[in-house]
């Protein structure tokens, strides 16, 4: 049983999935055996691309395909919870993008789903298995810093497709779900604990989501956190915190690669501290292998996932009624 290798289906031909194509293809645990798209040529023309064996001309027939174990859930954010719940049923474990869900009866349907089915299911933030961000921590928690006070971070980009996704409410779309739920999830990571408190304010754009989100968490012991996520400016992504003795900034958190650079600023000195990382989203296949074949409990649990998005949902109600929200 140990070593057997995992074969992966990919749950349509988004964008994403490139990502995760390399780190599969390279493991020599895991195998990429299978795309679905909602039709049979584009399933067909991806598979060619990509030289994956198996092409599913709909999602169902991805999930009848008895050789698959795991499903990687690519889908807009709106589906994220049917078709996970779905692939769990059908026998499959899931590795689930990023916003996991957008309601909190979504995420408990979908834990419920895993635990009745016993299969693996885990959220795909890629960010948490990296070496970078397993060292931030370990740094913080040396006490280093001395007692955190402040987290700041943002992840912004530019969206020019109007289509895109992310623009459109009804699909889950908004800053703050697709690149806010990360300085939430590190800030969150780094204190080890939930806020009890958050404020937000948005920009919306078209369809009522999002396009610029700025949010405030307050946990307890006198943590604060502050952050920004949006669609309308330059590519910005950065963590710093500070504590009573020293500052550590890491100038690439989400997004970190093979080399990486973190500064740790003391008595009015910058430190520079190279860390050596792996392929990023490698780690997240491979966390998968170990709790489907090896009984490990996966690193982002299910636990996590709900908390970061009852968070999410806190700060947007923030955001929507002016008023501070007690989480
Ligand atoms: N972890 C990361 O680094 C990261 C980065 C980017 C995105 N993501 C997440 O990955 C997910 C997909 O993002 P993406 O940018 O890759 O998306 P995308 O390129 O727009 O692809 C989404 C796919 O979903 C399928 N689909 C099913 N119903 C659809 C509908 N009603 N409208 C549009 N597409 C539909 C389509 O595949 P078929 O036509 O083949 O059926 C489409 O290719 C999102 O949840 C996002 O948050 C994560």
């Amino acid at each position: 049983m140990t070593d057997r290798i995992l074969n992966w289906g990919l749950l349509s031909t988004a964008h994403i999935n490139r990502a995760l194509i390399k780190p599969l293809n390279a493991s020599k645990r895991n195998r990429l055996l299978a795309v679905a798209s909602r039709s049979q040529t584009s399933a067909d023309t991806y598979a060619r691309e990509w030289k994956i064996p198996r092409a599913h001309g709909s999602y169902e027939a991805l999930l009848n395909d008895s050789e698959i174990d795991v499903i990687y859930n690519s889908l807009p954010n709106h589906l994220h919870a049917e078709w996970t719940i779905k692939a769990l049923r059908a026998g499959k474990n899931v590795l689930c993008e990023k916003p996991f869900a957008i309601s909190l009866a979504e995420v408990d349907a979908m834990t419920q789903a895993a635990n009745e089915t016993g299969k693996v299911l885990a959220e795909a933030f890629m960010y948490r298995h990296h070496v970078q961000t397993l060292k931030v921590k370990e740094i913080v928690d040396s006490g280093k810093l001395g007692k955190i006070q402040l987290i700041k971070g943002a992840f912004t980009y530019t969206i020019k497709n109007e289509n895109d996704i992310r623009n459109f409410k009804d699909m889950g779309g908004g800053s703050i779900w697709d690149v806010g739920c990360y300085p939430i999830s590190y800030a969150r990571t780094i204190v080890g604990a939930e806020p009890v408190e958050v404020f937000g304010w948005q920009v919306t754009g078209p369809s009522g989501s999002d396009e610029i989100f700025v949010g405030q968490m307050k946990f307890r012991d006198g943590i604060h956190t502050q952050f920004d996520s949006g669609f309308k400016s330059p590519y910005r992504s950065y963590i710093e915190i500070v504590g009573t003795d020293a500052s550590l900034n890491i100038p690439n958190p989400f997004k970190p690669g093979v080399k990486n650079e973190i500064y740790l600023t003391r008595d009015g000195k910058t430190q520079k501290i190279n860390i050596k990382g792996e392929e990023l989203y490698l780690g997240e296949v491979e966390d998968m292998y170990d709790s489907v074949i090896r009984g490990k409990s996966p690193r982002v649990t299910l636990a996590d996932s709900r908390e970061n998005i009852a968070v999410i949902l806190a700060l947007l109600e923030s955001a929507q009624s002016g008023k501070l929200v007690i989480v």
